[in-house]
């Protein structure tokens, strides 16, 4: 066999394309910092002398700046800030700077100034930042991978630049996903685009098109197909510029688990608050832990149904709100109990949040600055006996002050015996509304249909379930109580409280506000811990009031309270907060009043890390930086 024959054979191989090959972006070290560039070039630049820059490399780092004639110390100010504001920029990228539009008199004049940099000029517009250039005059972005050490994430994520997502071709050192960001520096916050820049975690029940979902369970990932569609609170925070950086971590069906046993399909995220052993509670565990663990991510989307943002929340340290019931459409999200089904965000920011509620709630928030002149508080301390009952009645007395507000202590079970509307306890009849609201919803809404399809194509079979979804559908099954019963005693609950507890008020959208207490730090919760066996939800509580009555309730966290770590044999701090609820509808005057509070000086931002108030690093990866 000749030569010719061979090349004969390599063409009809190629001719026919059958084995395409298509870049998936590529992943370079600058420094000993890893990189993702993603596989569509944003930019040509001609690339003439600069051929020189390449020596062997692939790609050659560089900056962008915005416009064109500043002098040298100009420039060296401006690259400057970069480096301040930008966790993706460093020095690495001062090798090159791309000034557009620059004439030769003026790029030699630079050039002669500073020799370290080279001057690249062209046509071609770019945002300012960090980009790396290849030698055939390819711009890429630059993306920082940082590793998920908390495990947070469930899957990543990168834009497909139309509106479906891929998951991210790249990996680093840390035993975790790598999660891929792009400079701050390429965006510009608009009104069009209020959340430009701001990367977003998204709880793995939301669908978004182009990623499977797993709700927590490996069976319903590898089950169904990559969602066809993006769910529609998430596709709202994207048209606002949010870039979803990953799917995180839910516990199974969004039941509430506690680590570790309830645990079996996907393990819980970690807690980077204290010892770093903490329950992350649930279901957002993994927005929660990535919220207080993760400078470099800004906001997460959960989900509450019964307590799966705001619990988080609380033991992470950080912001979360239960939004009032239906702001927000939930087509292509899984369904728990559509009657109680909130879609939530989490951010150590509460100034985030409000610019990402307001994106997401869309015509169905409004904001108010006219605020209620009472509190109400639920089950506050009388004493300031402890740090964390300290930082309580500090608290109240500080909002009190700034609204210039009475405060007066409130119990939801003797107002409801005073009132007369039933002669039931309160405790006692809405003692069972939960679990069978949760589990005769999702029953038919989730579980049935997942049984047949798995079913169908598993030969009769069953897919795994954990054992709370499990044990809290068998007993849905088999409750004499009904799906109707809960609804009338819901609606009962919601008719009383709308007009006696926190009424809706035309000058200042809610008569009152009410406080409980959100944690006090002061009983730790190990996930190194054996748990008795699951049983269904029952009880009634001050988390369940929100749900029931459909009003929003807002955590924030207020500072820290030191205990024993049993597992460091050492004081470490956990998360003191407090929930502010209102009337229904009034999600936008909270959002306002903690915005107010925290430019008073009475809030402050979260901190990442293993405190919310100092910050530092999670204990077990100390002193290893980011
Ligand atoms: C070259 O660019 C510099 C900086 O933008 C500008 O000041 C100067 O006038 C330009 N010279 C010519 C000949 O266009
Ligand atoms: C050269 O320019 C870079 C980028 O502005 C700056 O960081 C560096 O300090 C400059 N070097 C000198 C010697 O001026
Ligand atoms: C999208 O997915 C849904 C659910 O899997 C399916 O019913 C629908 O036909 C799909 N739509 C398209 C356009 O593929
Ligand atoms: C606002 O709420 C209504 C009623 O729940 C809903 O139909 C509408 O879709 C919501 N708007 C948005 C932007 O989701
Ligand atoms: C507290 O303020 C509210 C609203 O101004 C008022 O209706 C209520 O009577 C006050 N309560 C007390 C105990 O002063
Ligand atoms: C509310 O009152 C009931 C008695 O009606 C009591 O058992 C309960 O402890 C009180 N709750 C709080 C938070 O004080
Ligand atoms: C609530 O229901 C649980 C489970 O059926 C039961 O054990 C408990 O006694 C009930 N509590 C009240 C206050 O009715
Ligand atoms: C509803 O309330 C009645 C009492 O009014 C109580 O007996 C029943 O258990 C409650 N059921 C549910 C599901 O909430
Ligand atoms: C519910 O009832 C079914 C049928 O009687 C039974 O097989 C199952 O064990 C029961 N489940 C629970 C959780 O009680
Ligand atoms: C109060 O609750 C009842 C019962 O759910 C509801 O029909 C009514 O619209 C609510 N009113 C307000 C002002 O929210
Ligand atoms: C920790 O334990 C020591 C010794 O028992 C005790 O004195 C101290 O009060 C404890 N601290 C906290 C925050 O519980
Ligand atoms: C909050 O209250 C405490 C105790 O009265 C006080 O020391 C502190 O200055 C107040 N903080 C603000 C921001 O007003």
């Amino acid at each position: 066999m000749g030569l010719r024959s061979l090349l004969a054979a390599t063409l009809v191989c190629c001719s026919t394309g059958s084995a395409a090959v298509s870049s998936t972006g590529f992943t370079v070290e600058l420094g000993d910092v890893q990189y993702f560039l993603p596989p569509k070039s944003v930019a040509t630049i001609e690339v003439g002398q600069e051929r020189s820059l390449f020596d062997d490399a692939t790609f050659v780092p560089f900056t962008a700046v915005h416009g064109s004639g500043y002098s040298a110390g100009e420039i060296t100010s401006i690259t400057a800030k970069y480096l301040e504001e930008d966790d993706v920029f460093q020095a690495g990228f001062l090798d090159a700077l791309y000034i557009p539009e620059a004439n030769q008199t003026y790029a030699s004049s630079l050039q002669a100034r500073n020799t370290t940099t080279a001057i690249l000029t062209g046509s071609a517009t770019l945002s300012p930042g960090p980009y790396f250039l290849s030698a055939t005059g390819k711009v890429y972005e630059a993306w920082r991978l940082y590793s998920d050490t908390n495990s947070a994430f469930t899957e990543t994520a990168i834009s497909n630049g139309d509106d479906s997502y891929s998951v991210l071709p790249a990996g680093i050192i840390g035993q975790n996903l790598a999660i891929a960001v792009p400079s701050r520096l390429y965006y510009q916050k608009t009104a069009e685009k209020p959340l430009a820049g701001i990367r977003i975690g998204i709880k793995d029940i939301y669908d978004i098109k182009g990623l499977r979902t797993s709700n927590g369970n490996r069976a319903w990932y590898w089950l169904y197909p990559p969602a066809n569609a993006t769910a529609t609170p998430v596709q709202n925070l994207i048209d606002a510029g949010a870039i979803v950086v990953g799917k995180m971590i839910t516990s199974q069906f969004a039941n509430g688990e506690s680590a570790t046993a309830d645990w079996v399909s996907y393990h819980e995220a970690f807690n980077p608050r204290g010892d770093g052993y903490q329950d992350t509670s649930s279901s957002s565990s993994g927005g929660g832990a990535g919220a207080a663990a993760y400078e470099w991510l800004d906001i997460t989307l959960g989900s509450d149904t019964g307590g799966s943002v705001r619990n988080p929340s609380q033991v992470q340290g950080v912001y979360g709100n239960r939004p009032s019931h239906g702001l927000v459409g939930l087509e292509h999200t899984m369904p728990m109990s559509p009657v109680l089904d909130t879609p939530g965000l989490l951010s150590r920011d509460p100034l985030i949040l409000k610019v990402a509620a307001k994106a997401m709630y869309k015509e169905n928030i409004t904001f108010s600055t006219s605020y209620p002149s009472a509190i109400k508080t639920l089950g506050f301390p009388t004493a300031p006996s402890t740090i964390a009952n300290t930082l309580l009645l500090d608290f109240v007395g500080n909002v009190s002050s700034f609204l210039n507000a009475n405060v007066t202590t409130f119990n939801l079970s003797t107002a409801w015996i005073a009132s007369n509307v039933s002669s039931e306890r309160l405790e006692s009849m809405l003692n069972l509304t939960y679990p069978v609201l949760i589990t005769q919803q999702q029953a038919p809404l989730v579980r049935d249909p997942f049984y047949a399809d798995y079913a169908a194509k598993h030969d009769g079979r069953r897919p795994f379930i954990d054992p709370v979804p499990l044990v809290r559908w068998g007993w849905g099954d088999n409750t004499t109580e009904t799906l109707d019963r809960a609804i009338a005693n819901k609606t009962m609950f919601m008719s009383w409280f709308n007009s006696t507890v926190l009424v809706a008020n035309k000058q200042t959208c809610s008569d009152s506000l009410l406080f409980y207490v959100g944690t006090t730090g002061a009983a730790p919760d190990y996930r190194n811990v054996y748990l008795s066996d699951p049983r269904p939800p029952a009880g009634f509580g001050q988390n369940s009031i929100s749900g029931f009555s459909e009003a929003p309730d807002y955590v924030v966290p207020i500072g820290e309270a030191p205990y024993n770590s049993t597992i460091t044999g050492h004081v470490e701090y956990l998360p003191v907060a407090v929930d502010i609820m209102a009337a229904k509808g009034c999600d936008g005057m909270i959002l306002s009043l903690i915005e107010a509070l925290y430019e008073a000086g009475i809030l402050k931002k979260a901190k990442a890390g293993r405190s919310g108030v100092t910050g530092g690093d999670i204990l077990f990866k100390r002193g290893v930086g980011a």
